[in-house]
């Protein structure tokens, strides 16, 4: 279970933020800030405390949280996140971090190591860790080397078509893993049940489990039929102002 989130609001300078779907428009960042007050809504309906961080103008990306820290049940790892306009958010977010943990339960991935939160995937005791653009195999093996220290496991899964892991993959416990693209048929992921996501709504992959409700995009009906199909409770959340900048549910709190 969950007790608590992180949060950090929007800024202005979202609009500068990268993607990889410039057709899909500028964020606005009026909508941004009604949508994000709809996610910290969802958030406490399931249960969960919001520790809401000030808008950060210097990191147009910094809404997305989840990238510079990744948090454990027994430690919290801060990132170094591989997009350059983005790596300075870990020195932002540790302030945070520390509200919860104790300065020798937080670690550090270390340059040349890169690593962004996107692409770490809690299952248990087990991480799932895609290498990709912005994490790197010296990030990788910093991160299961943490892991380990702690009695924790890790793995690499190899990704060539998405931003993040979670782009693609994402967990909802009892064993359900929603999938879709790349990780359908991938054998790291054999052992689950997989929920497959169909192509036009790929993007609502990327839902979150949070003490037993899974949070949806808002406007994904096939989505929505397959997680209601193995027996969650279900909240949307509109995300159309993040997704032009490839930002999906999970990106936007660390949950703990
Ligand atoms: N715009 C989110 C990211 O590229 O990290």
């Amino acid at each position: 279970m969950f007790k608590h989130a992180i949060v950090r609001r929007p800024c202005r300078a979202i609009v500068d933020g990268i993607t990889s779907a410039p057709e899909l428009g500028k964020p606005d960042y009026e909508l941004a800030l009604r949508q994000h007050d709809s996610y910290i809504t969802a958030l406490e309906r399931c249960g969960v405390t919001v520790t809401v961080l000030p808008a950060d103008e210097r990191y147009p990306d910094s809404c997305f949280v989840e990238d510079p820290a990744v948090i454990t049940g027994k430690c919290a790892i801060i990132t170094n996140p591989g997009a350059p306009s983005r790596n300075g958010e870990k020195d932002q977010i540790l302030g945070a971090v520390k509200r919860f943990f104790p300065d020798d339960k937080i670690e550090y991935i270390r340059a040349p190591g890169t690593l962004e939160g996107g692409d770490v995937m809690m299952v248990g005791s087990h991480f799932y860790v895609g290498r990709s653009a912005r994490t790197n195999a010296e990030g990788i093996r910093q991160f299961i080397a943490i892991l380990e220290r702690y009695g924790l496991t890790g793995s690499e899964v190899s990704l060539e078509k998405v931003l993040h892991l979670k782009t693609g993959v994402n967990y909802l416990e009892n064993n359900n893993l929603l999938v879709s693209g790349e990780f359908v048929d991938k054998p790291d992921f054999a052992g689950f049940h997989k929920i497959v996501i169909p192509d036009e709504e790929a993007y609502a992959a990327n839902c979150i489990w949070v003490n037993g409700t899974v949070i949806v995009p808002q406007g994904y009906p096939a989505v929505e039929r397959a997680v209601r199909a193995v027996g969650y409770e279900v909240i949307f959340v509109d995300t159309s102002e993040f997704r032009k900048l490839d930002g999906g549910l999970s990106c936007l709190s660390l949950r703990f």
